[in-house]
């Protein structure tokens, strides 16, 4: 039985074949039904629309079978009082594989160690989101052709982030690698991203100010302000977002990613330049979340 709980799990050779497969049902579709008699349950305490809807997706188009719940927390047991811990004992008899988002950092974790089936981190509080660097990283080298070298801007609310924690482990795998983190002080990255990158030799800069790089990077990946995170208004901390004329400053090949939802950090008016590479980010998640469902079941 294999979990998918952080992105620091995750080896090159690893990345690189579930790359393949992703490829592959990108291309080719799925013929084979891997998943078929397999049910995968989603367990969702917190909203979500990509990560739900693809993972199920996914696992529809591999030939399995789908079942679950949104809004968790109030349709489930939990509002009973049960804990995590018996809601996963029992829902992971009657699955294969439990998609689990939720509120606390270590939930993931907690479920894992009690679970019967697989259970894939869909994004745990504050703490990371690996199915989504994944689908990042392929979106990355799918667009740019390499990884290694790449100079990316991490940019918005990096304290309260999940996404960008989890890419930066990711990245923290590869060769060369230059991470310019941009954000008000107040949501800079945390230090426990910062030992890691330096114990594996990624470059990195802390930074307030978008122009500083907007000329050099490969990628900005932007992301929203995480309001319902924030235990004080930090809406005036907020001001770092991408313009039509900061797009035409970025080099030509440079991409803008986002996972999604997006506020007014992207206008609208970015949607249609080639650099804009979100909505295929995005898509990709099917791609990506097919092959990681059949490799872990
Ligand atoms: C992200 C998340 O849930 O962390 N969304 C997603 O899964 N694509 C980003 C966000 O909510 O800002």
């Amino acid at each position: 039985m294999r979990h998918i709980l952080k992105s620091q799990d995750f080896d090159r050779d690893r990345i690189q074949s579930l790359f393949s497969l992703a490829k592959q049902y990108k291309t080719q579709g799925c013929t084979n039904n891997p998943m078929s008699g397999k049910i995968m349950c989603s367990l969702f305490y917190e909203p979500s629309t990509r990560t739900r809807l693809s993972f199920e997706s996914a696992h529809l188009k591999l030939g399995g079978s789908v079942m679950g719940t949104d809004n968790a927390g109030e349709f489930s047991s939990a509002i009973k009082g049960e804990s995590l811990e018996d809601s996963i004992r029992v829902i992971s008899a009657y699955s294969d594989v439990i998609v689990l988002r939720h509120t606390e950092n270590n939930a993931a974790e907690r479920a894992a160690s009690v679970s019967h089936c697989s259970i894939v981190n869909a994004g745990n509080g504050t703490g990371q989101h690996p199915t989504q660097s994944l689908l990042d990283l392929y979106t990355i080298q799918d667009k740019l052709s390499e990884i290694n070298g790449i100079k990316i801007a991490m940019v918005g609310d990096l304290k309260y982030g999940r996404t960008v924690r989890s890419l930066a482990y990711l990245l923290g795998k590869y060769e060369n690698i230059t991470i310019n983190f941009v954000a008000h002080p107040d949501m800079q990255i945390s230090d426990d991203i910062l030992v890691y990158l330096e114990k594996h030799n990624v470059t990195y800069n802390l930074l307030n100010n978008l122009h500083d790089v907007i000329d050099v990077v490969d990628v900005i990946y932007q992301t929203r302000s995480q309001k319902e995170r924030h235990d004080a208004d930090l809406s005036n901390h907020y001001s770092l977002k991408l313009t039509p004329n900061l797009v035409e400053k970025m080099q030509d090949h440079a991409i803008i990613m986002h996972p999604l939802p997006r506020n007014d950090e992207i206008p609208l008016e970015i949607d249609c330049s080639h650099k804009a590479a979100y909505f295929e980010q995005a898509a990709n998640g099917l791609w990506v979340r097919m092959a990681l469902l059949a490799q872990i079941i």
